[in-house]
């Protein structure tokens, strides 16, 4: 499913030339999107992000120098942001590897190279993680929604240096159709069509599920080397795709992976 938007543009009510000159470049390539119908900028003046949806609901990005925002509604803005990610690399500094690494580690650990197709980048946090930890990866990041493409891919580059963004390919497309055009790059392909919550993020993640929806149709894909899934545990995902599904007792959430063998040669 491809989802086709209008979108307004516009920033912080405290502006200057470089907000102004990221208003009109993210005017060129989002006019230059088949999925992005019709852009309007608006002149921000004093008006707070609620007076701006009073008369118009149309999704407002707004450009702040800390990078863009995303609002759907009013309330919840969508944009690149660290704290869980954080998190997490701290821990692995104690020798506590999140899930989706350990994973990783394991199909890819002996591996001089490899790709890493992130097909539901959403937040991009999975994508930034395996990023930052593997130096041996290279990160294909799909997002289908255009605005969370955008935004989500423009905010992440601000925390990357020349080198590690190298490494990342953001790709604004169904990932269905786009592993179905280059199964050559499928090497490693996660799939996390899951709305997680955690405490402190419940607003952005319910505010993502309910702008791209959470039953989306899970279609079978064959041609990986290997197939990492998250769902919630109780997801007809692991069946429909074939994965292990990875009992863990204290959380919804699991994990799958699948080898496919026929791909690798053995
Ligand atoms: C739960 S979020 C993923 C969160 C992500 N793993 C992270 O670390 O932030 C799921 C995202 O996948 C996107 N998505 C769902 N189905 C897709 C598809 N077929 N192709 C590309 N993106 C898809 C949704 O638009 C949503 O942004």
């Amino acid at each position: 499913m491809n989802t086709v938007t209008n979108v307004r543009l516009t920033t912080a009510v405290k502006s200057n030339a470089s907000l102004y000159k990221q208003v009109e470049d993210a005017f060129s390539i989002l006019s230059a999107l088949d999925l992005v119908n019709h852009i309007n900028v608006i002149d921000r003046k004093k008006l707070t992000i609620r007076q701006l949806f009073q008369q118009d609901t149309t999704p407002l990005i707004v450009f702040e120098s800390s990078g863009p925002k995303l609002y759907f509604t009013a309330e919840t803005p969508i944009y690149f942001h660290l704290d869980t990610v954080k998190v997490k690399l701290q821990l692995m500094k104690q020798n506590k590897q999140p899930v989706l690494v350990e994973m990783v580690d394991y199909v890819a650990k002996d591996l001089p190279s490899f790709n890493f197709v992130d097909g539901t980048m959403g937040f991009g946090r999975d994508s930034y993680l395996i990023l930052k930890t593997f130096k041996q990866a290279t990160i294909y990041a799909i997002e289908q929604h255009p605005l969370i493409h955008y935004v989500i891919s423009e905010g992440m580059k601000r925390y990357l240096d020349e080198e590690t963004y190298k490494r990342i390919h953001f790709i604004n497309d169904d990932y269905n159709k786009w592993v179905k055009r280059h199964p050559e790059v499928l090497d490693l392909l996660y799939l996390d069509n899951m709305f997680e919550r955690t405490l402190d993020e419940n607003d952005r993640m319910g505010e993502l599920s309910k702008m791209t929806g959470t039953n989306q149709e899970i279609v079978s894909v064959s041609d990986y080397k290997y197939l990492i899934v998250k769902a919630h545990y109780k997801s007809p995902s692991f069946k429909k795709l074939k994965v292990t599904q990875c009992i863990r007792k204290s959380t919804k959430t699991h994990y799958g992976l699948k080898i496919n063998h026929k791909r690798l040669g053995h």
